[in-house]
């Protein structure tokens, strides 16, 4: 990567809603069991946000985590990348929502559509911007409401999919620290696999379609199983060679949390412990946008990162995308 001076992350912290709720609550909700959903994805529970908490709020509380936590003001901040597919609106974007109820009045504020690898491509975004010097200091955000998204008389997604916020502050560290490289892919001839048909230009919102739930998302389960196993290796070994690094050389993989059999068998390629990667899937569920900086929070909350770390973050979801970035942890 090209860069000016050193981008890095000042500060990170998550908010997950109170709501609970388990996989035996879902055996009341749909043809399913506790079993079923432990054997194939490892979530035993999730979070789900109350009827007044929307993407914005949980965003908002992630943010002013993030910015307590790198001993920030609202004030100071530069511009807010918020990385969401359930945002409050389908417009304005909910990254102006979270500007406002943050008061950050000097930031700009946009909204990254890359699904489940939405907050790594943020962060090389963000990272990117700082490194040239063209803006200090950068909210990133990873959130999502998906619970509003979802149809919960569909086993296949209802599961799965969750609510949760994370949050980074980047800006500039001490030279030798931060960002190596990132990757960033997509292949949109994939869309299909998840997708929610109506509600967009294409097929607008209509009694009907509503009736036959197709504002709903809708996910080829296995399509997207096969394509999450092959591309989480592919992308970090991508992204090491870039970096030169190998994998040996990562404290720590901080990787989309959709299934645990993902990571186990990305662990597996890569000739890794499964211990290095971080793993609290079975907390939170699939929080699409919000998993990657839900998981790195928990896992520097931990005391797993310390400074001089090599970590590695890999995301992947619809669109399809997926992007990866590997830092040395600065603080
Ligand atoms: O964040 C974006 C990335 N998303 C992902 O990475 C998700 C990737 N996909 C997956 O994690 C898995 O494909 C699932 C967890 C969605 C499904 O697991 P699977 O092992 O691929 O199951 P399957 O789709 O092959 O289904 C196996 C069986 C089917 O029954 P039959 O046809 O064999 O009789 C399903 O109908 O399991 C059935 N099934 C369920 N049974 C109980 C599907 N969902 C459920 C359920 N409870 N919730």
């Amino acid at each position: 990567m090209k860069t000016l001076r050193a981008a890095g992350i000042l500060g990170i912290g998550h908010y997950a809603p109170e709501k609970v709720l388990t996989n035996k609550d879902l055996e009341k909700m749909v043809d399913t069991t506790d079993e079923w959903i432990t054997e194939r994805t490892g979530i035993k529970e999730r979070r789900i946000a109350a009827p007044h908490e929307a993407t914005s709020d949980l965003g908002v509380k992630a943010g002013l985590r993030a910015l307590e936590n790198a001993g920030l003001k609202a004030e100071e901040i530069d511009l807010i990348i918020m990385c969401t597919l359930s945002a409050d609106y389908k417009f304005p974007a909910a990254g102006c929502q979270v500007q406002d109820k943050l008061g950050a009045v000097n930031a700009g504020a946009f909204d990254l559509a890359a699904g489940c690898s939405g907050f790594v491509y943020g962060l090389a975004v963000a990272s990117q911007m700082v490194a040239t010097g063209s803006v200090n200091k950068i909210l990133v955000i990873g959130a999502e409401v998906l619970s509003r998204v979802i149809n919960w008389e569909d086993r296949n997604t209802c599961v799965l999919f969750a609510d949760g916020a994370g949050a980074a502050v980047v800006g500039p560290v001490e030279e030798g620290y931060g960002f190596y490289d990132y990757v960033l892919g997509a292949d949109g001839a994939g869309g299909e696999a998840i997708i929610c048909h109506a509600g967009g230009s294409r097929i607008p919102v209509t009694e009907e379609n509503v009736r036959e739930k197709l504002h709903l998302a809708q996910m080829d389960g296995s399509e997207v199983f096969k394509f999450a196993s092959r591309i989480m290796p592919e992308a970090i070994n991508k992204v090491l060679a870039k970096a030169g690094l190998t994998a040996d050389d990562i404290d720590i993989f901080v990787p989309h949390q959709a299934n645990v059999r993902i990571i186990q068998s990305g662990a597996k390629r890569l000739k890794q412990p499964l211990e290095k990667f971080f793993i609290n899937v079975q907390k939170y569920g699939n929080t699409s946008a919000g998993s990657v900086p839900i998981a790195l929070s928990e896992a520097w909350e931990e005391g797993r990162i310390k400074k001089g770390d090599n970590v590695l973050l890999v995301g992947f979801g619809t669109g399809l995308t997926w992007a990866s970035c590997v830092l040395k942890w600065s603080r």
